[in-house]
């Protein structure tokens, strides 16, 4: 783990979180974590410091102005955030966050019984939202709306609850633009709900697009 912290901080998080049932089973979603860790490469690209709090995916980044720091469930992603969120100018909450957890982990492995099994669920912390309470006055969030449908409503919807500045707007429906594709297609809307559609690119190009939204919005509130 290194970072400057001289350099303007950005809090990404990134990946899948893992919520365990017992010591061999667990509950997650197909998140690869490319879209994050593009946009961590391209702030450390433009020279900010980057603290990446990634669920388990198989990439690797390494900067030495990047922090990275590995979790597996939802409540960890938050832990490991809690440190830095106040000194970051700009989070963005990339991280395909498990909704709900086992009520119960169990210490053992789960012994086959019987032809049904009912797994309780209880909802796990809104990571986007805990901070979007949190944020300070110069401080901007980016977070992401997976959508089937009504994708405009809900992610004006996320915007509002989640107190962000930007959401990115990710349909289910366009082709190449979902989880484990090296592709993506996002409708980007400000808070004072100017929204721009990208073509279909790279994740790499696109997670230029988001770095270079969030910096110009950041930009323009500041001046
Ligand atoms: N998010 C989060 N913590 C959660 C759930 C979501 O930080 N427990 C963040 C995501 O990283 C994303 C945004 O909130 O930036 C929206 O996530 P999404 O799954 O689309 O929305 P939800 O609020 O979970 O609603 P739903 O899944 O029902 O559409
Ligand atoms: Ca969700």
């Amino acid at each position: 783990m290194s970072a400057i912290f001289q350099k303007p901080i950005v809090l990404i998080t990134a990946g899948p979180t893992r919520e365990a049932i017992d010591p061999v089973r667990y509950i997650t979603n197909h998140s690869s974590g490319k879209m994050g860790y593009a946009i961590a490469e391209s702030f450390l690209e433009k020279g900010f410091a980057v603290v990446l709090v990634s669920g388990p995916v198989t990439l690797k980044l390494a900067h030495p102005n990047l922090t990275n720091i590995a979790v597996t469930s939802a409540d960890e992603m938050y832990n490991a955030c809690r440190p830095y969120f106040l000194t970051a100018q700009i989070a963005v909450f990339a991280a395909a966050v498990a909704d709900y957890k086992s009520a119960e982990v169990c210490t053992q492995k789960m012994k086959k019984s019987g032809n049904e099994l009912n797994l309780r669920l209880v909802k796990n912390v809104d990571i986007a939202y805990e901070f979007g309470q949190l944020k300070q006055k110069g401080q901007l969030s980016v977070g992401f709306a997976l959508e089937t449908n009504d994708e405009e409503q809900n992610a004006l919807k996320k915007l509002n609850t989640k107190n962000l500045d930007m959401v990115i707007l990710n349909s289910v429906q366009d082709e190449g633009a979902t989880f484990g594709y090296d592709t993506n297609k996002i409708t980007i809307i400000n808070q004072d709900l100017v929204s721009r559609t990208f073509p279909l690119k790279s994740k790499k190009e696109v997670g230029k697009d988001i770095a270079d939204a969030a910096i110009s919005y950041a930009n323009n509130q500041s001046s």
